[in-house]
């Protein structure tokens, strides 16, 4: 049984918390509040925190329980020698509480309401739903997500050796709510929003994600102000020079393998 948490907001640290601030606010329609020491962004189903410190970093990663009751109940199942001090923000509810991993990221379990600010056209909804941390110990964080905090391991990826290199844990129904990579160094490495639906995904996309049928590439293209396409691609046929000439009938599936394409004609 998932312990029914879900990822409130990640609290990233940064040398440049106006640019890192700028940069969220730009590019994934949040609206920047300062709140002390840290900035809080907000927009429709997602919530991150900002302020000084080193690039990478992750302070602490906030986990939401609908109600104080259920906070209590997870609370009462975590051994107390993996709970540190809250960290000081005020955003948290009363019987909030935190623990540190063996790398030393921190994690908070809150309880309260899901971020309410309104989905616009401009602004559609994305919910933040799974981040995922680097880590030269896979195995001894898994054991503390699992066995300490009761995170359920949805899969896991080991090398022939069998030794663990990633693995995907999940907090609700959904597959994975955290990621834990082995890498040379620990580190944060990313998180995710997760938007309705696919087609939302593609959204600011003109076209794509798709693979060409001439050129065998796979793209995705947006519109510049102009209106012009803008496309972005990755592994485009390689030609011998005595390469025949190719011909394709046409139709959609010639200019995207995998579904539909922009006619000019
Ligand atoms: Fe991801």
């Amino acid at each position: 049984m998932e312990i029914g948490a879900v990822l409130d907001h990640l609290h990233l640290s940064s040398p440049d918390p106006q640019a890192v601030a700028n940069f969220y606010a730009a590019h994934y329609g949040m609206q920047t509040e300062p709140a002390g020491a840290a900035q809080l962004l907000r927009g429709p189903g997602r919530k991150l925190a900002i302020s000084e410190g080193p690039a990478n970093r992750l302070k602490y990663a906030a986990w939401r329980f609908d109600e104080v009751g259920a906070l209590a109940r997870f609370r009462s199942r975590v051994p107390t020698r993996s709970q540190v001090a809250l960290p000081p923000f005020d955003w948290f509810d009363p019987q909030a509480f935190a623990v540190a991993d063996p790398d030393g990221n921190v994690t908070v379990f809150t309880a309260g309401p899901a971020s309410a600010v309104p989905a616009t056209a401009a602004v559609p909804p994305a919910v933040g739903q799974h981040f995922a941390l680097r880590t030269s110990d896979p195995a001894r964080l898994l054991a503390f997500y699992r066995d300490e905090l009761g995170f359920t391991l949805s899969d896991r990826v080991e090398d022939p050796q069998g030794v663990l290199r990633a693995c995907f844990l999940r907090t609700d129904h959904l597959h994975h709510a955290l990621a834990l990579f082995g890498a040379p160094a620990a580190r944060f490495d990313h998180q995710s929003f997760e938007t309705p639906s696919w087609q939302d995904l593609r959204t600011p996309m003109a076209w794509g994600v798709g693979r060409h049928g001439p050129g065998n590439d796979v793209f995705f293209m947006v519109l510049d102000p102009d209106g012009n396409l803008a496309e972005i691609s990755a592994e485009i046929e390689v030609c011998a020079p005595e390469r025949a000439v190719g011909l394709w009938p046409h139709e959609e599936r010639t200019l995207n393998l995998w579904g539909r394409a922009i006619m000019r004609s």
